[in-house]
């Protein structure tokens, strides 16, 4: 086993990227016959698993990566993917013909870098799907696009756009069959065709999709990476297989909190038991700093709930935050507030948005870390 430092929150080497081998090759096969849109809570290791994919690579499949966290507009959406795919034709002499005779129309269709010229922003949606009649045509690979932060650059370009861009992405799936697509980001998706529907948005644009969750690492995986850790930091500890065991616990396998805690406890002198442990989480659970980012999990209400919806779904959580679990009726009762069909909507969003899972008839907290921040934070 390589022992390995600390890096929370950055781009890992993909192999420090642990225990996600069986979900990656289950998405290969997904992605055999469909389209796929990863989700997860934030810092669950996303954006690491899908850059691992990309540098591991597939036979015969072209793997395209971008983030697209920056753009603020379809046309820049369009050239980050125009650019991807030129860069790639170009390695064999290739070019999108078909784009640049299409812009060459333009009297001003002086261009340079990736930078279409201004006049193009309106025909974004021909130039996008220009660009992948170029790619296919001019290669016979499957294609794989993974794009991060997907409802991101949706929340970023404005209703009606949002919703021209999921309707072409839609109809590119189902006119090349063999282009496929990974959808991740740090906010649920959900969420924004959510918003989209409520301003009069009709379609269904991602359910030709296959919805993957990337869960909590596995008690070994984690315990593996805790001691990859211990021993890279050089962590004084009595027991590391025990210690890593207990750290990984404790932190429900989450690596990124893996990781975070590790990188404060090396700062900690003398030999670390559970006990500093334990402390040293709950300091950081309520850490004005938000170094743990746990806070997202209040803030996401306020950003993403109505103010009815934030009534409901703050009450539940406060409810089971301090219970092993409730059936419905009985969470219902304790709630004691007057439309049961909101909290019906409410415990949906949140059982979609990683809060909580119902096991047979129970709903309780998913990941017992996020429950543990609710009771600190709120003082339950
Ligand atoms: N499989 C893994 N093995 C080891 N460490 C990991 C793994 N996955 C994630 N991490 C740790 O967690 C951090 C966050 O991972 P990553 O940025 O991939 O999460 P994300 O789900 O994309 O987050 P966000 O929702 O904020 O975009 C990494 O920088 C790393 O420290
Ligand atoms: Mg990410």
């Amino acid at each position: 086993m390589k022992a390995m430092k600390a890096n929370p929150g950055g781009i890992l080497a993909p192999e420090d990227v642990i225990g996600r081998d069986k979900l990656i090759a289950k998405i290969w096969a997904i992605l055999e016959q469909q389209s796929v849109i990863l989700s997860a809570e934030r810092r669950m290791g996303k954006t690491n698993m899908i850059k691992k994919m990309q540098a591991e690579g597939k036979d015969n499949k072209l793997i395209i990566f971008r983030d697209l966290e920056g753009m603020r507009s379809p046309i820049e959406f369009v050239e980050a993917v125009w650019e991807d795919v030129e860069k790639y034709l170009s390695k064999s002499q290739k070019t999108t013909q078909k784009v640049r005779q299409f812009i060459s129309q333009f009297q001003d269709a002086e261009f340079s870098g990736f930078k279409f010229p201004k006049i193009a922003a309106t025909h974004w949606k021909i130039l996008l799907t220009k660009t992948i009649e170029d790619l296919v045509t001019n290669q016979e690979h499957q294609v794989i696009f993974l794009w991060d932060e997907v409802p991101y650059m949706l929340g970023n370009i404005g209703d009606e756009e949002s919703m021209e861009m999921l309707d072409i992405l839609r109809s590119l799936r189902q006119n090349y069959p063999q282009v496929r697509m990974v959808f991740t980001g740090s906010i649920g998706l959900h969420h924004v065709i959510k918003k989209l529907k409520e301003a009069g948005y009709k379609n269904d644009p991602t359910n030709d999709m296959y919805p993957i969750d990337v869960p909590p690492l596995s008690l070994s995986n984690a315990s593996e990476l805790t001691t990859r850790l211990i021993e890279g930091e050089k962590i004084e500890t009595d027991n590391i297989e025990i210690m890593a065991q207990y750290i990984s616990e404790e932190v429900s396998g989450i690596p990124f909190y893996i990781h975070i805690l590790i990188s404060k406890l090396k700062f900690i002198y003398g030999f670390i038991d559970k006990k500093t442990v334990e402390k040293t989480i709950n300091k950081s659970l309520i850490n004005p700093l938000n170094i743990w980012k746990i806070e997202h999990y209040r803030d996401r209400i306020d950003n993403y709930y109505t103010e009815y919806e934030k009534k409901y779904a703050l009450k539940i959580l406060d409810i089971l935050a301090i219970e092993s679990g409730l059936s419905f009726q009985d969470l219902w009762n304790r709630l004691a507030l007057d439309d049961e069909e909101i909290f019906r909507s409410v415990l949906k969003l949140l059982l979609k948005d990683y809060y909580l899972i119902k096991e047979n008839t129970i709903f309780k907290f998913k990941i017992n870390i996020v429950k543990k921040y609710w009771v600190i934070s709120r003082t339950l």
